[in-house]
């Protein structure tokens, strides 16, 4: 009595917005299942195991996101997790000798994590595959049941253009190749009402371009540059375009129950439907963002602090082997020659420096255990522009010290009076945004944050007048 109530209530709502049709108005079924399948999406974790801590995007952490995927995880419930995109290597980083042990560390416990987190399904990125197939086939073979699925470079890595999955009563297919025969879903499968057609792409286009590319898929799954923030909208076709976010910072969880009678299209709801409608497919949406609040796995927290180590440990092994240079020249002729080489000259300023976060970036680090990583060094020591310099570097230039900002200065200590300037006094925007950059650190306003640096002996006049400069 109560269901039919519900019934021609919800009726009437649907009616005042113009969405009633003939087939909605017939009694529902008054009891709805938990769903027909449960669809978990994860992409681009680029190999960031965790957030730096550099301000901006707090959220993720591999320690978090295995906690969420267990939550999500119902027993009994038919349940398929989809990875896409790159996971195992950071497109960002050199490809370098220095590098090799720690990307390859990071490479070998994303691996682990894709089994730790029962990822059924892998559809890998471009730039891990260009980077390393031989590699990454070697991972992904280890993953039990894993089904990799990709374009003509993914079968380099053992992945096919399609993979099917039967869970419960649903029938699924995913593909990441648009327009290709092999792949396009059977008549069957289309009239199949639950069948589910999955489209992975990394194409940069937009959700007119994606609904003409994938013209059969039910869900586009789109990675790559337009994977910001995770999200799901409706296609102009009817189907789903979903962005799962990336770095581990969210992902998407969508509970799916198929059509009373048939019928492809979507209706999103917000909570378990009491009714299901006759001719639209339910779909309840979770986009997960996984900030400093949500809980960790603890056994993945305490393997993360041990691949910190390990990599900390033996980059500070490779750093005693290097003979620490003297000077890195970062320009002709001018070296690095160390914040402390200045304050002889420039004392004011150094103790003004002294105070500010730039000289204590160092020891942020080091708070980490991570003052050798290869993540983190190049922003928080002044390095100049040579990477072996880094890790050399890491014990005698701790900090973001004056030479980050103005420049080598060997030539200006020398000669500090030289007719053309040896030293540069103006800091562009453009210096300052290769560590401020939108991955690190909060949104960088110039005007702001470099009013900043101004102060006392540094940039404005010392309280009581008098020069800040030793002549
Ligand atoms: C031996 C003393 C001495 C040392 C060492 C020294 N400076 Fe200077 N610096 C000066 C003097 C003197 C001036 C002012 C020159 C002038 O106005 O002709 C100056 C000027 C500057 C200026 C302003 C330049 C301009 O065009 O207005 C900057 C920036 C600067 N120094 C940075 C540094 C940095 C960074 C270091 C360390 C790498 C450093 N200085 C080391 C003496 C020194
Ligand atoms: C070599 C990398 C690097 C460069 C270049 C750099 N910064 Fe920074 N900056 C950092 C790091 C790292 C921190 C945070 C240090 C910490 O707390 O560990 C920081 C912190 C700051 C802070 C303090 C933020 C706060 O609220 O505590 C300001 C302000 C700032 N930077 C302004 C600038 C400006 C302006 C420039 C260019 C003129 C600049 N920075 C250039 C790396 C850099
Ligand atoms: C591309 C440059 C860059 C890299 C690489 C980088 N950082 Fe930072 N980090 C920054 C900047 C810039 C800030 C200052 C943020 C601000 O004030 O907006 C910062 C701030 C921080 C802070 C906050 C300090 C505080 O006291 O508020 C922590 C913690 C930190 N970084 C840790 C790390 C760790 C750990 C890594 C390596 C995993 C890392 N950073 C890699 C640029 C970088
Ligand atoms: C994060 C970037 C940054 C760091 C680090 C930094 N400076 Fe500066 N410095 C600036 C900016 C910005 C100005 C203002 C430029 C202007 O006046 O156009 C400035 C101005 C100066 C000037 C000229 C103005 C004055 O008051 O004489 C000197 C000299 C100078 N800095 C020396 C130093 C020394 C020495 C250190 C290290 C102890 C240092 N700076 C560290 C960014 C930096």
């Amino acid at each position: 009595m109560r269901a039919v109530a519900r019934a021609v209530a919800l009726c009437l709502v649907a009616c005042a917005v113009g969405a009633c049709s003939r087939d909605d108005a017939k009694p529902l079924p008054a009891r709805v299942d938990a769903p027909a399948l449960r669809l978990i999406v994860v992409a681009d974790l680029e190999a960031v195991l965790e957030p730096c801590g550099c301000g901006v995007r707090p959220a993720g952490g591999v320690d978090r996101l295995v906690a969420a995927v267990d939550r999500l995880r119902q027993p009994g419930q038919p349940t398929l997790v989809l990875a896409a995109g790159n996971w195992f290597f950071d497109p960002s980083a050199r490809d370098d000798a220095l590098r090799a042990a720690q990307d390859s560390w990071k490479a070998d416990f994303v691996g682990n994590l894709l089994s730790r987190l029962g990822v059924d399904v892998l559809a890998p990125g471009a730039r891990d595959l260009g980077r390393a197939a031989s590699r990454v086939r070697s991972l992904v073979q280890t993953v039990h049941g894993l089904g990799v699925v990709g374009a003509a470079d993914a079968r380099a890595v053992g992945g096919s253009a399609g993979v099917q999955r039967t869970l419960g009563a649903t029938q699924l297919q995913i593909t990441s190749t648009p327009g290709d025969a092999a792949t396009e879903p059977t008549a069957q499968q289309l009239a199949g009402r639950a069948g589910l057609r999955i489209a992975v792409t990394e194409a940069d286009a937009d959700p007119v371009g994606l609904a003409a590319d994938f013209t059969n898929a039910d869900l586009v799954v789109q990675v790559g540059a337009r994977n910001d923030v995770a999200g799901v909208s409706a296609l102009p076709n009817g189907s789903l375009l979903v962005h799962p976010g990336r770095h581990g910072e969210g992902l998407v969880a969508l509970e799916l129950w198929p059509a009373a009678r048939g019928g492809r299209r979507f209706r999103i709801v917000h909570s378990p439907p009491t009714e299901l409608p006759a001719a639209e497919r339910v779909v309840r949406i979770d986009t997960v963002r996984l900030d400093a609040k949500a809980p960790r796995d603890p056994a993945m927290r305490s393997l993360l602090d041990q691949l910190f180590a390990r990599i900390n440990a033996h980059n500070a092994s490779l750093a005693s082997g290097v003979e620490a240079p003297s000077g890195v020249a970062t320009k002709p002729h001018a070296l690095l020659v160390g914040s402390e080489t200045c304050a002889a000259c420039h004392t004011p300023a150094y103790f003004a420096w002294r105070a500010t976060a730039h000289a204590r970036a160092f020891e942020t680090l080091l708070a980490r255990g991570r003052q050798y990583d290869l993540d983190c060094v190049s922003c928080h020591i002044t390095s100049g522009d040579d990477p072996a310099a880094e890790l050399a570097g890491v014990m005698q230039r701790k900090g973001v010290g004056c030479e980050s900002c103005h420049g080598a200065g060997s030539l200006h200590a020398d000669q500090p009076h030289a007719r053309t300037p040896t030293i540069a006094r103006a800091v562009p925007e453009a210096r300052c945004v290769v560590c401020h950059d939108r991955e690190h650190g909060r949104p960088f306003v110039y005007a702001e944050r470099e009013a900043a640096l101004r102060m006392p002996g540094h940039g404005a006049p010392l309280h009581g007048g008098g020069s800040s400069v030793v002549p």
